[in-house]
């Protein structure tokens, strides 16, 4: 009796999460968004997150790893506990695994756009209708069409996700794997994220900001304004 309530009951559940995961937005990789946005792309290109694949290898940046507490002969390039922030989407639908083909790689295999944006393969669709929209009828879309997406406004929690999860973190929902990269080791591994956010050439995590033309509208995510006021214009 108990046995088959069991069974039922995980065919209930599972009936029940099917539809939700055929829904939740997959991650797809950097290429899918610069084929629009190529000037932010470009400019992503030179940021530090490109290269975070490339810091789990046997001997770069052997002594910063020594320092704290890793062997910098060691290759960290298969290690959950390194991928889960040195890659994209690691251990969620669609994004990086330690299997995939250098081609599949190259898209997802350091920090990208939807690390900080967030899963794109719904949102992006959405970009590409709005577009449409207010060229043909002249409509702006909300912005909370895009949010509803799975697309990412708060920036403060990306990058904490990543940057304050360490033990004894002011971050509150920090959880393993932890990064061995924390102000307890150097105090330069701090994270301001006021500051980070708005760093801008060498040691810039964040690409530069070209203006929009409005196509979205309504709730303009904070840092918006601010940023918009100095975009580049796009050529
Ligand atoms: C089919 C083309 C297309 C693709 C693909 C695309 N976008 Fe967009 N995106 C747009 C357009 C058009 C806008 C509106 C730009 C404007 O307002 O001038 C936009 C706006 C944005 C904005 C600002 C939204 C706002 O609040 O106004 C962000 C951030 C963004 N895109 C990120 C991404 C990311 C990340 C991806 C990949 C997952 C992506 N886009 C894929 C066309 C695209
Ligand atoms: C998916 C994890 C992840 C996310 C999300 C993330 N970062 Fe990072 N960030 C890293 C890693 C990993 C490095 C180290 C890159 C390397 O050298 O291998 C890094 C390095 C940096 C650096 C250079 C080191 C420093 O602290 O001065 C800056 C600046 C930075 N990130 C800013 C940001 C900002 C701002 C955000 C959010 C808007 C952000 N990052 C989001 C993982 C992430
Ligand atoms: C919770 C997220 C997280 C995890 C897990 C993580 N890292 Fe990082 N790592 C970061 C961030 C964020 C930085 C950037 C720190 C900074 O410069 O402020 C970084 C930086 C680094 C750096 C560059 C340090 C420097 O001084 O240039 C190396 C090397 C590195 N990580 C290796 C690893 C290895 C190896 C593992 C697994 C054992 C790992 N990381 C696990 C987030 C993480
Ligand atoms: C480390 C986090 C981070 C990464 C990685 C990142 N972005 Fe952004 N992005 C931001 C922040 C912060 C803003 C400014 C806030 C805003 O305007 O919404 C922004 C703004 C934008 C905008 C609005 C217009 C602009 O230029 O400011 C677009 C479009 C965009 N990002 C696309 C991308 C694409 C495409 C990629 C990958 C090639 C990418 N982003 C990678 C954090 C990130």
């Amino acid at each position: 009796m108990n046995r088959l309530f069991t069974l039922l009951f995980s065919i209930a559940v599972a009936v029940a999460a099917g539809p939700a995961l055929a829904e939740a937005p997959q991650f797809e990789g950097a290429k899918v968004c610069t084929k629009c946005h190529d000037l932010q792309g470009e400019s992503w290109e030179k940021t530090v997150h490109v290269k975070s694949l490339e810091s789990l290898k046997p001997t770069v940046k052997a002594e910063a790893k020594t320092k704290a507490g890793l062997d910098p002969a060691k290759d960290y390039t298969k290690e959950a506990d390194c991928l889960s922030c040195h890659t994209t989407g690691y251990g969620q639908p669609g994004g990086y695994t330690a299997d995939m083909t250098a081609a599949q790689a190259k898209s997802l295999g350091a920090v990208t756009c939807e690390s900080c944006h967030g899963a794109g393969s719904q949102f992006r669709q959405e970009h590409g209708n709005a577009e449409n929209r207010l060229k043909k009828q002249s409509e702006r879309t909300p912005r909370s069409v895009v949010v509803a997406a799975g697309q990412n406004f708060d920036y403060q929690t990306a990058c904490a996700r990543c940057h304050l999860n360490y033990q004894g973190s002011p971050w509150p929902h920090a959880k393993a794997p932890f990064t061995p990269f924390t102000p307890a080791v150097d105090a330069k591994y701090a994270f301001d994220f006021d500051k980070a956010v708005r760093k801008s050439g060498k040691g810039a995590g964040v690409h530069d900001h070209f203006k929009l033309t409005g196509v979205f509208q309504g709730d303009e995510p904070a840092l918006r304004a601010e940023f918009q006021k100095d975009a580049k214009e796009p050529e």
